[in-house]
């Protein structure tokens, strides 16, 4: 697909690109221009989306794993040759910076490799039957079947590596999906449909229905047919589905407030540009973006410095310059929601020493010092460039700020002393500890979830798999 100007997009059900009834106009986050018109899937649109899925399913459980492996192959490979205009699209229709969205493309290309790979080595295991009276003579093991149709719900901050993180693993297991990409990044999710149409999956297996959460997302949370609901957003409607997913697998990644605590005697300089890129990449519009800094006593003056005088360098402007580092937020709204959270930090007795201030839709990279635990900008996901940074009298201390949060996704700790990391290690709940590193970590094989309000269940191709099958168990009598 080239990015042409106002296009209509079609939905594409049961591998045809069928024109819809209603369309919604999309506009670039950083002009404001019109960029596409955007289908709306009625609930009869999404209902022959399931049916296709519904249908394809059998055939798909069917394929042997090194078909299904060579498709993923193969996904890879043309989204590889076709790299650029694939981070065009991201950065166009987010306003992720171009440079963030090449990135991005490179780990999609990963994340189906991935998959592919994981595709040959689905297996079970054998069961020691004779532990047990009774159990004589008896050879037992599982295997692990598909699930069938898979509901995948993604979010607007990776519009295609999240989109991977769903689809790969479905197809890899011999699933088939029905995508509902996010209202505000479509184009990247039907792309991906172009390319895996050329890869040679068949017709039905996957299925993209752009359209409201309240049609499109209801209608997959509630239809029988569908076996799980893959979801990454907002907790809030993430625990919605949960409510009204019944007996459905739900793997729900959701938001966080990640944190970093910084001990003493840790080399200050040698560790600011990675916080300032995990603080402020794509907006800190990430679920493991750095929110909250807790710094000891000792080092907290020279970690305030060199943080604020990295961060004033940022370069801020139109996503498709690759010189810039920070772009518009997604919607104007999110600009009026954060200015407004830094006001009420403020009204509380924090300081703004950098930023605080928008641009067009541009927040530009603020830092507060001295924020209260119950200000929203602190106790809620921000999911913007705000950054707060806290003085901390121990290791200790910050360790009960981090966990005094309702979510727990991944966190981090800098420090020299190895029981002190040990102890953080034990310490803090949340999903992933980062031992000398951000929280602002990924690469895309590892178990990535959260506790608490972050979400349950855990994706990374393997982990993501294993929520997308159901253990079967085989005992042959031998007696
Ligand atoms: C997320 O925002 O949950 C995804 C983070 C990532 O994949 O790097």
């Amino acid at each position: 697909m080239t990015v042409k100007n106002k296009e209509k997009k079609k939905l594409y059900i049961n591998g045809e690109w069928v024109e819809a009834k209603e369309y919604r106009s999309l506009f670039s986050p950083y002009s404001r221009e019109l960029i596409a018109e955007i289908p709306q899937a009625t609930v009869e649109e999404v209902d022959l989306a399931i049916e296709a899925a519904y249908q394809a399913r059998s055939k798909m459980a069917e394929m042997p794993s090194y078909q299904r492996a060579g498709i993923l192959e193969k996904l890879a490979g043309l989204l590889e040759q076709r790299s650029d205009e694939a981070a065009g699209i991201i950065a166009m229709e987010a306003a992720k910076p171009i440079t963030t969205a090449k990135g991005e493309v490179a780990r999609t290309v990963q994340t189906f490799k991935f998959a592919a790979e994981e595709a040959k080595r689905i297996n079970g295991e054998t069961i020691p039957m004779d532990a047990a009276p009774g159990g004589e003579g008896r050879v037992a093991y599982t295997v692990r079947e598909p699930l069938g149709v898979i509901g995948a719900i993604t979010p607007f901050n990776f519009p295609m590596n999240l989109v991977a993180h769903k689809v790969g693993p479905a197809i890899a297991a011999g699933n088939t999906v029905v995508l509902k990409p996010a209202g505000q990044t479509p184009l990247s999710a039907y792309f991906l449909a172009e390319l895996l149409e050329e890869a040679g999956l068949q017709a039905g297996a996957f299925n993209v229905v752009t359209g409201s959460g309240s049609v499109v997302g209801e209608k997959l949370v509630k239809d029988g047919r569908v076996k799980k609901i893959s979801f990454t957003g907002s907790p809030e409607v993430g625990i919605g589905i949960r409510n009204k997913a019944g007996l459905k697998h739900v793997t729900l990644e959701l938001g966080s407030n990640a944190a970093l605590i910084v001990d003493k005697d840790v080399d200050v300089e040698k560790i600011i540009p990675r916080c300032v890129t995990g603080a402020f990449a794509f907006q800190g519009q990430v679920c493991i973006s750095l929110q909250r800094v807790y710094v000891h006593k000792d080092s907290y003056d020279s970690f305030v410095e060199k943080f604020v005088e990295a961060a004033a360098k940022l370069k801020v402007g139109d996503p498709l310059d690759p010189e810039t580092d920070v772009s518009a937020l997604i919607a104007p709204k999110e600009v009026e929601r954060t200015l407004g959270w830094i006001e009420e930090a403020k009204q509380n007795g924090a300081k703004v020493v950098l930023g605080g201030v928008s641009e067009g839709n541009v927040l530009k990279p603020t830092v507060l010092l001295d924020v209260e635990p119950s200000a929203k900008v602190s106790c809620q996901e921000v999911f913007a460039p705000i950054v707060l940074i806290n003085k901390v009298e121990s290791v200790g201390e910050a360790i009960e700020m981090v966990n005094d949060s309702r979510y727990g996704l991944q966190a981090g700790i800098f420090t020299e002393n190895i029981r002190t990391a040990m102890d953080a290690t034990k310490n803090l709940h949340v999903g992933g500890v980062l031992v000398n590193d951000i929280p602002t970590f990924r690469v895309d094989h590892m178990p990535y979830g959260g506790v608490k309000e972050s979400g349950v269940g855990r994706e990374g191709i393997k982990y993501a798999i294993d929520e997308m099958t159901e253990m079967k168990l085989v005992i042959i009598n031998n007696n």
